[in-house]
């Protein structure tokens, strides 16, 4: 009957995420999902998708989204992800995601989108709401079923969408026989936890912090030292692992162990004064950065090679993502061309 990713290939997961082309990774995503990411590499068959076209419910400059999704996928390249061993593309290469987002849109229902948090947090207080931001999550579920994917890793505040993901799944199969895989959300429970650091109770998010507690993937080292001598601790004097009442001091802690592979309370027994703790932060930053950097402006200095491994990714996705769509079309009833 239908092939699906469990008859193709039983020792490979599929995998797919998704990144929002909004420039200028950090600290935050680097190492709470895209060094995921780069591991998930080698042991799945995974796919990874800059997100152009979710990006058109912002209301974001053309020439900036344009702009911003070449520099996404840059970073991510310099990050890790290797075009021999994932398929890295941009969601609008491939025409399939708007194709099956319309007909998973005649499967998803007005309430269960209505329910979406991010919608209604994203919303609160507008006059106008574009069509577009509703169904966001929709074209998220295309994304993510049009490559079978078996597993969606994604940070907790998707988790709800990749549920969506799974509800719209099983209610297309019900009606239309077993057509789509059913996705499952995996949400990282390694990867650090990287607060802001001038205001340590909330996660680092670019959209939210003031860019002194931000730490930008690109930042130069004096940047890093800057921002990282500049964070905000307490006043008891004691180094110790405590998230609760030591959100500030413990995150640091948390940054030095996750960059130098340690753990927080280990990393704490070394230090008596926050000072030395704070030097040897932004050092071990600076050198893990550092990689990653100089790949980048090695990338950057030849403008054809992001775009040639682009299209080449979409190449990979499109066969995929095609033969999804097709199965999918002919079971809904659509006359497919001669
Ligand atoms: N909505 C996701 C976010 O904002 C991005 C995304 C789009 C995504 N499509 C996806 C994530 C598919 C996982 C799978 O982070």
């Amino acid at each position: 009957m239908f092939p699906t990713r469990a008859y193709d290939c039983p020792l490979m997961a599929r995998v797919l995420s998704g990144i929002q082309p909004s420039g200028d990774l950090h600290l935050g995503n680097y190492l709470g999902a895209i060094r995921n990411w780069v591991e998930d590499q080698g042991d799945n068959d995974a796919f990874y998708c800059v997100v152009d076209l979710h990006a058109l419910t912002l209301d974001i400059d053309p020439a900036e989204l344009r702009a911003r999704t070449y520099d996404t996928a840059l970073d991510l390249l310099a990050a890790g992800l290797d075009p021999d061993r994932c398929t890295l593309f941009v969601q609008s290469h491939v025409v399939q995601h708007s194709q099956m987002a319309w007909l998973l849109e005649c499967t998803a229902t007005m309430g269960e989108l209505q329910r979406m948090t991010q919608f209604k947090e994203k919303t609160a207080g507008q006059e106008s709401i574009r069509v577009g931001l509703f169904i966001y999550p929709v074209l998220q579920t295309a994304d993510i079923v049009l490559y079978d994917a078996d597993r969606v890793p994604v940070g907790d505040d998707q988790r709800q969408h990749v549920e969506l993901a799974r509800d719209v799944a099983i209610r297309f199969n019900r009606r239309f026989g077993d057509v789509l895989v059913v996705p499952t959300a995996t949400i990282p429970t390694t990867g650090a936890r990287v607060m802001d650091l001038q205001h340590p109770e909330r996660k680092m998010s670019k959209s939210v912090s003031s860019p002194l507690g931000t730490i930008l993937i690109l930042d130069d080292p004096a940047e890093i030292t800057r921002k990282v001598k500049k964070a905000v601790t307490d006043t008891d004097g004691e180094v110790r692992y405590d998230p609760e009442h030591k959100p500030g001091l413990s995150n640091l802690l948390e940054l030095l162990a996750v960059a130098t592979g340690r753990k927080p309370a280990e990393v704490a027994a070394g230090y008596t004064r926050y000072g030395d703790l704070k030097t040897d932060t932004a050092e071990a930053l600076v050198e893990l950065l550092r990689p990653l950097q100089a790949r980048r402006a090695e990338l950057a200095a030849d403008p054809g090679a992001v775009p040639a491994l682009l299209a080449r990714g979409a190449a990979k996705a499109r066969e995929v993502a095609a033969a999804t769509y097709d199965r999918a079309a002919e079971a809904v009833g659509l006359l497919g061309p001669a």
